[in-house]
């Protein structure tokens, strides 16, 4: 890539990142999920910089990276029985927990709201440049805003480039799909984004999440937003391995057209660009959006993603909800 900003993971390179947040300036790191932009969630200046890099909306407000739990009880101003049973269980790891924010969180950081989104990411070079910089981090992920998030430090710098002070390059992520959003800050539990922690393992924890009210303000600001987009059409197809690949041959041709889809569907479609999500949600997932950015610089004109209509549970709600995002239009 042009940008000659990226670095392997050393000692030397994280304290050097953990200068760079300190400082004032743009860390991009791997997490479990995808990559993060980070800066110091306590500077202004920082945190407008995050906004601007990514060209993001003002009003989408950011998560805040920690890496303990006093950490995070400090950026609240309520810190709920609930949201301590969560992070006790789930943290570090893939979960999000908005509840209602300190005073002295900027308002950048929040998108204006009085709540504030705090993760404990469960990644070594993650939690090592949290401690090192010893501030919290606001890190939204590591995309040009609307495009497909990041889940290898080559992908950041596509998107980013040098814009970014610099890019610690920990591999690919694990997870591949964002952290699951949920909203402490009422009274009852709230799934502002499905993602990497399955809900059924946090409705264990604190019985059943309600969805945001509909009609209602924006619970979750990022979600109005046309999101994980690549630049070409995705065309999302709900159903299974026998009926889909005869209704892909109906409706596109073969030598303009991409498919992202399970192993099943893809084989059947031998003449068709395509990528292979796997066999299990958890490789869908993992797969999801390197899969797409890889078709959009293909060259295809039109992108066909499947989803089976069955596979709801675990992952496989978040990466229905990625494509349901990406797509403009839905076929079947
Ligand atoms: O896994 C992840 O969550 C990654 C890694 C880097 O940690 N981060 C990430 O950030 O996905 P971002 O900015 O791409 O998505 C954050 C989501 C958005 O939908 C945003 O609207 C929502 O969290 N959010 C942030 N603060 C919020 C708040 N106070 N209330 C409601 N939703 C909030
Ligand atoms: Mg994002």
């Amino acid at each position: 890539m042009g940008a000659d900003n990226v670095r392997p993971v050393t000692e030397d390179t994280i304290r050097n990142a953990s200068r760079i947040l300190r400082a004032g300036g743009l860390v991009a790191f791997p997490t479990e999920t995808v990559y993060g932009l980070g800066a110091n969630a306590r500077d202004r200046e920082a945190v407008l910089s995050i906004f601007r890099t990514k060209g993001r909306p003002a009003d989408n407000p950011l998560i805040v990276h920690v890496a303990s739990l006093s950490a995070a009880r400090s950026l609240s101003s309520r810190w709920p029985a609930l949201a301590e049973r969560l992070a006790r269980r789930f943290w570090p790891g893939p979960l999000t927990i908005v509840v209602e924010a300190a005073e002295d969180i900027p308002a950048e950081v929040r998108g204006g709201l009085d709540t504030v989104a705090v993760r404990w990411p469960a990644h070594p070079v993650a939690e090592a440049l949290i401690q090192a910089a010893d501030v919290p981090v606001a890190a939204p992920s590591a995309n040009r805003s609307g495009r497909p998030s990041p889940t290898t430090a080559e992908a950041v710098s596509i998107d980013l480039g040098d814009a970014v002070g610099v890019i610690l390059d920990g591999g690919p992520c694990d997870i591949g799909v964002e952290s699951t959003v949920v909203d402490v800050s009422g009274l009852r539990p709230v799934l502002l984004r499905p993602g990497g922690l399955a809900r059924e393992a946090i409705e264990e924890v604190v019985g059943s999440l309600e969805a945001p009210a509909p009609g209602g303000p924006a619970r979750s600001p990022g979600m109005k937003y046309r999101h994980y987009a690549p630049s070409v059409p995705v065309a999302l197809v709900r159903g299974d391995a026998s009926d889909v690949p005869p209704l892909i041959r109906a409706r596109s041709d073969p030598a303009s057209t991409g498919v992202l889809a399970c192993t099943q569907v893809v084989a059947a479609l031998p003449d068709y660009v395509t990528v292979d999500l796997g066999s299990t949600v958890e490789m869908a997932a993992s797969r999801l959006f390197s899969g797409l950015r890889q078709l959009d610089a293909s060259g295809v004109a039109l992108i066909v993603a499947v989803w089976s209509k069955t596979d709801t549970g675990g992952l496989g709600l978040a990466v229905l909800n990625r494509l349901e995002k990406a797509a403009s239009e839905v076929w079947g």
